[in-house]
């Protein structure tokens, strides 16, 4: 049948914020405006998906409500939250600048531009949603990956056009000064929703009479590409090494990529070496022990932005020697059941499944 959709057009902020009410998107953290929690929600959101962030989220802010709770806590217990989030590096700096807030700004979060920039892990993106969503000031606008391609499309941005300042010109224009939390969010949901990177619902766009690249048909040409460096590629071995019921678990150093959390022990491999001769090698170095018995139990593929892994996993049996932490933060011996006590990299956590897909075959 057909389907007769009228549209009345206003304004470009009062089209977005209409369309933004009417979805209703109900976000958990968009029901109350504590800047702490919107912070919390902001550092979340930034490298990840709103769907994976929601069930963190929730946990997160039901264990630590405010920010003097959260300043007094432990980055182990911090970390186990976290697990699964990526970009630990974030984790460390959420409890510093919880720390900050609580020791020099009395617990209340700061409400300016100049004070927000200067804590860990904030920048001008995070200080300008916190401002806007928090405070309502829509003076400073955050701009995230979402918005650059929105704004690429709605004014047929060239590549030299794109600095940091001439998004956030365009960008005014979809803010309303009296409701920029809003407006904003607006925008984020677009973004993930209809302006979506690839085949955007260009006709279930509330702005799409405003958009140049749609009106010319040029929608899959903004934002222009640009060309991916290619990343480099590692080969690891790592080894559950065995002694009486229990394994060895290592500890990376803080201020290591990843640092805080646990891991099997292992390293990369050298050109010249196959994947045991490797195991044995870096468990000598980082451990000084001997491994006896190796069994291959399989490979486990993980991408990070920056590199991507191939890990061997081995099951192995102590032979002697006191294992040492040569290379981590420290050592532990764990029985299996205990590592959910600990946080590790979502590559562990391959490597724990496929040990007990095999173990169980
Ligand atoms: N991405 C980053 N911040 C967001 C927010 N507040 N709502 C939805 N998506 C987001």
């Amino acid at each position: 049948g057909y389907c007769i959709k009228i549209v009345i057009k206003m304004s470009k902020t009062s089209d977005l914020l209409f369309w933004y009410n009417q979805q209703n998107y109900n976000l958990p953290w968009r029901t109350d405006q504590d800047p702490y929690k919107i912070w919390i929600s902001e550092i979340m959101l930034q490298q990840t998906q709103v769907q994976t962030v929601i069930p963190y989220y929730l946990n997160w802010v039901q264990q630590y409500p405010a920010v003097e709770d959260l300043a007094s806590a432990k980055i182990d217990d911090l970390l186990l939250i976290w697990q699964g989030l990526g970009y630990y590096k974030r984790v460390h700096n959420i409890l510093s600048t919880a720390k900050i807030i609580v020791k020099e700004y009395n617990g209340k979060f700061p409400q300016d531009y100049a004070n927000l920039i200067t804590l860990s892990g904030i920048g001008d993106y995070t200080a300008s949603m916190i401002l806007s969503i928090a405070f309502q000031e829509s003076i400073n606008v955050p701009i995230d990956g979402n918005i650059k391609r929105i704004m690429s499309r709605l004014y047929i941005l060239p590549l030299e056009a794109t600095t940091l300042k001439n998004y956030k010109k365009h960008t005014i224009d979809y803010i309303d000064s009296s409701n920029p939390g809003d407006s904003i969010q607006a925008l984020m949901d677009l973004g993930r929703e209809i302006c979506k990177p690839m085949n955007p619902l260009c006709c279930d766009c509330p702005i799409n009479t405003y958009c140049i690249a749609n009106q010319k048909n040029l929608t899959d040409k903004f934002p222009i590409k640009i060309k991916k460096k290619s990343i480099p590629h590692y080969n690891i071995s790592v080894g559950l090494i065995w002694h009486k019921n229990q394994f060895i678990i290592s500890k990376r150093k803080k201020n290591q990529l990843l640092g805080g959390l646990w891991e099997l022990p292992g390293g990369k491999r050298k050109i010249q070496e196959n994947a045991l001769q490797c195991l044995k090698r870096e468990i000598k170095e980082e451990l000084d022990i001997k491994v006896v018995k190796p069994k291959e139990i399989g490979t486990i593929q993980h991408k990070y932005s920056h590199m991507k892994l191939s890990i061997t996993l081995f099951v192995c049996d102590y032979k002697e020697g006191k294992a040492k932490s040569l290379a981590s933060e420290e050592i532990k011996w764990i029985q299996y059941r205990e590592k959910k006590d600990f946080a590790f990299p979502s590559a562990t956590h391959k490597l724990f499944k496929i040990y007990e897909v095999k173990k169980c075959k």
